[in-house]
């Protein structure tokens, strides 16, 4: 049996934004997806025969990827995420599974996390109607911060390119990463789940229609893209304050948007007295917030009061590997 974890994201700035060519800076989470894949008589998911059309993310790298036409696979899932959340629970099964498969075919070449960011695009991309940025794929097959922008910011380490043909034309995003600066390692995420489940494909087509019926919209996408650039100067310095308040000034643009929802509006104004900021994280409409504290406790039990399901994590954990 072969197993690989791929972790989740949570998206610091620019969701939303990043569909449009707008820069976004996510984190690796130390929470992820566990995919073991073994030889079987049969093709098995999750202990109940393997249905390709109810799984698109699964059908398109075994068939698109790796056109895999070997003995049938039993594959086993195991999600420390919450999921359909924004924490880039699809994306990291599609990591997980696509590293998996890659060791069972060929078990003597190394993992390539380039390689497997492209494929879970591709993966992402086929399942969400070809609107999907590279963000949450490449934050959790290479781990660690990462910038997705349609040209490089300054100050980020350049990884690769990439391209798509969505519905409002060809994207291109470069991606790109930064180092965390030890001045962060005080601080902590604590994710706040709302309990309500949102699909990431619906939330992206209601923001493409809102900027096509309102054009003024596209000033608040420009915007989060002027916050996140601050963002990320915050970051590379170590400026915890400055950190929190580009993230307060994200959550406000995205309800500009239309995309955060009463419940995770309560968890962020319940967060904020005990962070440095707090904002809506992926797609909204349900899902996760997150906020940034020196005291992960605190900010948990107060999530936990206003109804949240608090999860801590450091900022930056390691990209997808064999286990
Ligand atoms: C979802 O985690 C983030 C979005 O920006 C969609 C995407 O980047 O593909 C909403």
């Amino acid at each position: 049996m072969i197993s690989a974890f791929a972790p989740g994201k949570c998206i610091l700035f620019g969701e939303h934004a990043v569909v449009f060519g707008h820069p976004a800076v996510a984190v690796a989470v130390d929470h992820g997806v566990t995919v073991s894949v073994s030889e079987s008589k049969d093709w098995v998911l999750e202990g109940k025969p393997f249905l390709k059309d109810r799984h698109p993310h699964i059908s398109h790298i075994l068939e698109n990827v790796f056109q895999y036409d070997g003995t049938p696979l039993c594959i086993d899932i195991e999600s420390s995420l919450f999921s359909a959340a924004g924490m880039g629970s699809s994306a990291a099964l599609s990591n997980a599974l696509a590293a998996a498969i890659q060791c069972h075919l060929k078990p003597d070449e190394p993992l390539d996390g380039i390689k497997l960011a492209r494929i879970a695009h591709s993966a992402e991309a086929s399942a969400q109607k070809g609107r999907a940025s590279p963000t949450d794929t490449a934050t959790s097959a290479l781990g660690g911060c990462i910038v997705v922008s349609d040209t490089q910011v300054d100050g980020t380490r350049h990884i690769f390119d990439t391209e798509l043909d969505t519905p409002e034309g060809k994207r291109h995003w470069s991606v790109s990463a930064v180092d965390i600066p030890e001045d962060l390692e005080q601080s902590w995420l604590v994710i706040g789940y709302t309990g309500e489940g949102s699909s990431t494909g619906s939330m992206v087509a209601k923001v493409a229609d809102l900027v096509s019926k309102n054009p003024e919209k596209m000033g608040d996408l420009e915007s989060i893209g002027k916050i996140t650039k601050a963002g990320l100067t915050a970051l590379s310095a170590g400026n915890l304050e400055a950190l929190g308040m580009a993230m307060d000034a994200c959550h406000h643009k995205l309800q500009s948007l239309e995309v955060s929802s009463n419940k995770l509006d309560m968890l962020v104004l319940a967060a904020r007295p005990h962070s440095l900021g707090a904002k809506l994280t992926g797609a909204g409409g349900g899902g996760c917030m997150v906020a940034l504290t020196t005291d992960p406790k605190r900010t948990s039990e107060a999530i936990e009061v206003a109804g949240g399901i608090p999860m801590i994590s450091k900022l930056g954990s390691e990209g997808v590997r064999i286990t």
